[in-house]
């Protein structure tokens, strides 16, 4: 079994990056344990904070340090990634020296109803993430455009279906060879 931990970037009402989670979760193979990380609660982290970490930000990084990988399902916000996911990645990082994200598989997906199904945003989070250490899938990429056309009440469309059971078995299987 592989124990891969998803953050969702979006807590909005009916967010369609909660769908697509769902989806993953829905077409993982059956070697993958998926277990929901949330962030919504995690206040914004500041420099005073790694002398007195916050129990939240511990029980936190607690949770993420179980997972064989980790996987992003993000919306993009003014062509880059929320504020809220950029602070879940720092708080990975913190106290100083004790960053748990290096040598991680990471894995990342967003969906957005324009016509780029957030390949911006996905793009500034593959420049940002690879110097804190952690080990990048390449590809497949996931960025699923027009979104809101996309998902039905208890699933998606045939394409979207097949591409997020194709990417969640690459994604497994990166998981697995890197442990
Ligand atoms: C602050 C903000 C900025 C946004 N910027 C973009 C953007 O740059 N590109 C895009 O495709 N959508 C953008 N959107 C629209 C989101 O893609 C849309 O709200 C989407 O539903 C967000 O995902 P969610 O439903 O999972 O929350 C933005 C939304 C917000 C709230």
């Amino acid at each position: 079994m592989v124990r891969i931990g998803y953050i969702i970037g979006s807590t909005a009402e009916g967010s369609l990056n909660q769908k697509l989670a769902r989806l993953l979760v829905d077409q993982a193979p059956e070697r993958a344990e998926m277990v929901h990380i949330p962030i919504r609660h995690l206040p914004l982290y500041h420099r005073d904070m790694d002398d007195d970490f916050p129990q939240v930000m511990a029980d936190y990084k607690a949770q993420v340090a179980e997972v064989d990988g980790l996987l992003l399902v993000s919306p993009e916000h003014n062509q880059s990634f929320p504020a809220a996911v950029k602070n879940a990645l720092d708080i990975l990082t913190r106290p100083q020296g004790k960053n748990i994200i290096g040598g991680l598989p990471l894995g990342i997906a967003g969906a957005s109803p324009g016509r780029f199904g957030t390949i911006n945003g996905q793009s500034q989070l593959r420049q940002f993430l690879p110097p804190l250490g952690v080990k990048l899938m390449g590809s497949p990429v996931l960025a699923v455009h027009a979104a809101k056309e996309t998902f039905t009440d208890d699933g998606a469309d045939e394409q979207t279906t097949r591409r997020a059971a194709s990417y969640m078995e690459a994604f497994t299987e990166f998981v697995a060879g890197h442990r």
